[in-house]
Formats: C-alpha cells, sequence, structure tokens
C-alpha cells in the first residue's frame, strides 16, 4: 500500500485510477486505527475498485481545551493495518496541506440543524469543523462512495445533510458500531481510558440498551427514561455530558408516534469524554 503527504500525489495517483476506469472509495479517519476502522475500510472494498483512506487530524473540529494535541497519531502501526486490509492508498496530509492559508482563513461550511444540540451543544464549532474538512476530502479525492461509522451517529447526519444540500456527488454509506465484548463502542478515545475506567465504561452501552428496551416496549415517558439514565450513568461513575431520546432523521426530541428513534448519549468518565447511541423502531 501506497502513502502520499501531498494533495499533488494524491490527485495523480486518484487521476491514474479514473483513466482505468475504477470506482473510488474513501474512507476519512483520523488515524489511531482500530477494528471499527478497518470495518469501514472493508466495506468501502465491497463498494468501490479502489480505497483511500485518509488520516488527518483535523485541527478545525478540536475545540480550545479538548484533545487535539494529545491525540493519538500512531502512522506506522496504522500503515501496517491498513496494509493488511488491502487498503490501496493512504493520504496522510499535514496541516499545512491541508490549510495552507491557517484556518482563520479558511472558508467554512456550516450544516444547519443537525448540528445544533448533543454533540453540536456540548462542543460548538466542531461539526463546522467536521462539515468542513470533509468536503475538503471528498474534493480532494473526487470518491464515487465515502464510509463513516454510525457511532459517530450525529457527525453521518451532518455530512448526509451535506451532501444533499450541495448536491455533491458522493454515495455516502455508513456503517454499525463495532463494539468490544464486552459492548463498549471502538474508539481510538478508549485508550485514554485508566483501568478502572475501562471496567466501568461499558455501563454506557447496558445504560442505553436498557433504555432501548423500554422504548421498545412502548414506554412513550422520554424525560423519565432520560433522567432515569442520567442517574443510573452517575451511580456507576460517570459524568453525564447529555442522553438524550430523539427522533433519527431530524435528531429532535422524540414524540411519541416516531417509529425510527435514536438514543444519543456523551458521558465523561475521568477526563474522557465517551460517545455511543442506539437506534431502535417501533
Ligand atoms: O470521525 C472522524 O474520525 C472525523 O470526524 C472525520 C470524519 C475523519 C473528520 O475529521
Amino acid at each position: 500500500m501506497r502513502t502520499v503527504h501531498t494533495l499533488k500525489e494524491l490527485r495523480a495517483i486518484v487521476r491514474s485510477y479514473r483513466d482505468q476506469g475504477k470506482r473510488v472509495g474513501l474512507v476519512p479517519t483520523m488515524g489511531s486505527l482500530h477494528d471499527g476502522h478497518l470495518a469501514l475500510v472493508r466495506r468501502a472494498l465491497e463498494a468501490a475498485d479502489v480505497v483511500v483512506t485518509s488520516i488527518f487530524v483535523n485541527p478545525m473540529q478540536f475545540g480550545a481545551g479538548e484533545d487535539l494535541d494529545s491525540y493519538p497519531r500512531t502512522l506506522t502501526d496504522d500503515q501496517r493495518k491498513l496494509g493488511a486490509e488491502g487498503n490501496t492508498l493512504l493520504f496522510a496530509p499535514p496541516v499545512s496541506e491541508v490549510y495552507p492559508d491557517g484556518l482563520a482563513h479558511q472558508t467554512r461550511i456550516v450544516v444547519p440543524e443537525v448540528s445544533d444540540g448533543h454533540c453540536g451543544a456540548s462542543r460548538p464549532g466542531h461539526f463546522e469543523g467536521v462539515a468542513t474538512v470533509v468536503a475538503m476530502l471528498f474534493n480532494m479525492v473526487q470518491p464515487d462512495i465515502a464510509v463513516f461509522g454510525e457511532k459517530d451517529f450525529q457527525q453521518l447526519a451532518v455530512i448526509r445533510k451535506m451532501v444533499r444540500d450541495l448536491f455533491l456527488p458522493v454515495d455516502v454509506i455508513g456503517m454499525p458500531t463495532v463494539r468490544e465484548e464486552d459492548g463498549l463502542a471502538m474508539s481510538s478515545r478508549n485508550g485514554y481510558l485508566t483501568e478502572a475506567e475501562r471496567q466501568q465504561a461499558p455501563a454506557l452501552y447496558r445504560v442505553l440498551s436498557r433504555t432501548g428496551d423500554a422504548l421498545t416496549a412502548g414506554s412513550d415517558d422520554f424525560a423519565g427514561l432520560e433522567a432515569a439514565a442520567r442517574e443510573i450513568l452517575t451511580s456507576e461513575g460517570f459524568r453525564p455530558d447529555y442522553f438524550n431520546i430523539v427522533n433519527s432523521l431530524t435528531l429532535k426530541p422524540a414524540s411519541p408516534g416516531d417509529r425510527q428513534i435514536t438514543i444519543l448519549a456523551a458521558a465523561f468518565l475521568g477526563t474522557t469524554r465517551l460517545i455511543d447511541n442506539l437506534s431502535i423502531e417501533r
């Protein structure tokens, strides 16, 4: 597998794929790859002839005081894992390649409504950073398809809306969350957890599952379920950020008539912020 760091090299290689009539897939990541990312690559390889995975820790989507500097950067390991999956090309640009004029001068993309609330409320500017860099990666690679994980449920909704609203010629594919055996959603940030926190962490998915069961059984007491979930999470050692039962399409608070419902949750264990979600149909 080849690795390139510049847009010039990327464009030349992708042009040669196109000249050969190949269908191009893109898997945007921030690296520190785990099995969840590799499942995205495998899915992209099913849907495309060649797959470009990008690794870019995007400064625009991190707020002040967040983990931009400490975010794990494990390029050699990531190259080995991608090579073993049969990924075709790794694009790992430095910040100066993506934002040559600096962040302050960068054109940005704002995706209204679905970016509001949940992670958008807790991390102001986060989804603007995500939408902007994903649109840039789409323009750099010009893929036919792009694959994203459903673990970042709101992020996927933001990207889908951006693609729809801007008529971007990319098919966005969502992939179910990959979990550890104890239910914890795989995340590059799980590595921040202490051993004791790692033992506590699966409680987040247990609480999501319990709430999902109550919703599937017909409960419409959304506020009561949210409050109970926050209470259990607190008793399990978390500091809940949000626990919201929403309409899966609008991400607005769920109404009793909604058939597709998603529970979105974020909670801190120590200094680590974990997010997860669960969707149900009824
Ligand atoms: O999900 C991520 O890893 C990032 O938010 C993404 C989509 C690669 C944009 O930087």
